[in-house]
């Protein structure tokens, strides 16, 4: 969408994955300030997300949302300001229907311009529209009418469009919104988290700066997946260019989770400038090469082994990766942080541990 944001994917936190409707202002004032103090907000993660379940029931007598009373007793502006305070944005979420997909509060459908206005006067900087409740009115019915809301509503606001792929939003998603969801939810599991992606790469060269496939929120901390699982799907989401949006409880991360949502290094593939989203360029078995182009003629590479119960000599082949085979790089290791001493021609060859991968840049020396 042209509405000058996502010109690299969004990265912050969003409440769902970890709290569900189960959300109340302290919680989302707890997170942003966890996101500041853990040091990850310098690192990008700079939205705040409330998901579903803010709301009242019911409108206001001039038909407004409102905030859940006990829930949040000081409203969203309040917490808006908060977060603005603190350097950080605030999200928030609504559903194309007549009601969110937890059924508990009130959809935009019919209420867009309404609604759009009510965001921007609480400082809102991103709306996640949902899907449910929708009355079987097609996507292309009721997306483009709180595109044109959000519009006019006198603030930019991040529109992410949560259709989870039914009518390929892809194919019509980047004059609506900022990002599409690819697929239905992601839980805290290995096969599940690869399977999001896996429907994600399909529709890999619809992606671009301005417009975003997303694979669904991150799950990295919640506690399903072991440490080189949440390692595998953080560097899937990165060099697939999918928004970074945190989904543990940023109050409770153990060092492990703070260690694989920091690494910088592989933040800085997916916030590449070209915005180019990486694909899975080779699969041999459960054996995968995954690959993408950066700026500086550098490439991102993935080298995946899906299998759980072996280890796996697995290279990356220049033909595939899109260098050209005479060229010679520089390998730096984006999980070891470390460059390698020697330099590579036409493949690199590694060992990948079961569940596991490797991440390299690829830079060409003159
Ligand atoms: C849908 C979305 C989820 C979440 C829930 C909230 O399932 O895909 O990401 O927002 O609704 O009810």
């Amino acid at each position: 969408l042209n509405n000058g944001l996502g010109a690299t994917p969004p990265m912050g936190w969003n409440s769902w994955n970890h709290f569900h409707e189960h959300i109340n202002e302290t919680i989302i004032r707890e997170a942003a300030d966890a996101l500041v103090s853990s040091g990850l907000s310098e690192l990008g993660y700079t939205y705040v997300n409330i998901d579903d379940g803010w709301g009242e029931m019911s409108r206001d007598l001039d038909g407004n949302l409102v905030a859940d009373k006990t829930k949040f007793p000081s409203g969203i502006k309040a917490l808006a300001d908060y977060v603005h305070e603190n350097g950080l944005k605030l999200g928030i979420y609504s559903d194309a229907g007549y009601y969110t997909c937890a059924k508990r509060m009130p959809g935009s459908l019919g209420y867009e311009e309404q609604d759009a206005k009510t965001f921007a006067s609480w400082g809102v900087d991103y709306l996640k529209y949902d899907n449910c409740n929708n009355g079987g009115i097609k996507p292309l019915d009721r997306y483009p009418i709180m595109t044109r809301a959000l519009m006019k509503a006198g603030r930019p606001i991040y529109f992410s469009i949560c259709e989870w792929g039914d009518m390929h939003p892809a194919l019509w998603g980047y004059p609506v919104g900022n990002s599409w969801r690819t697929s239905d939810d992601i839980t805290d599991n290995w096969e599940r988290m690869l399977s999001r992606i896996d429907t994600n790469d399909v529709y890999a060269d619809f992606a671009k700066p301005g417009g975003w496939n997303d694979p669904d929120m991150l799950e990295v901390g919640n506690g399903g997946m072991k440490k080189h699982e949440y390692i595998v799907h953080f560097s899937l989401w990165a060099i697939a260019k999918a928004p970074l949006l945190i989904g543990c409880d940023p109050g409770n991360m153990t060092d492990d989770t703070i260690e694989i949502l920091s690494n910088a290094e592989v933040i800085a593939v997916n916030q590449d400038p070209l915005g180019i989203q990486g694909k899975k360029v080779r699969m041999e078995g459960a054996l995968e090469i995954w690959a993408g182009p950066l700026s500086g003629y550098r490439v991102a590479v993935l080298i995946l082994n899906k299998y759980g119960d072996r280890r796996a000599v697995i290279s990356a082949e220049w033909d595939d990766i899109g260098l050209d085979p005479s060229t010679v790089v520089e390998a730096r290791d984006l999980w070891e942080h470390e460059t390698l001493k020697r330099q590579f021609v036409g493949k690199l060859t590694v060992t990948v541990e079961p569940h596991s991968c490797k991440m390299y840049v690829l830079k060409p020396i003159a």
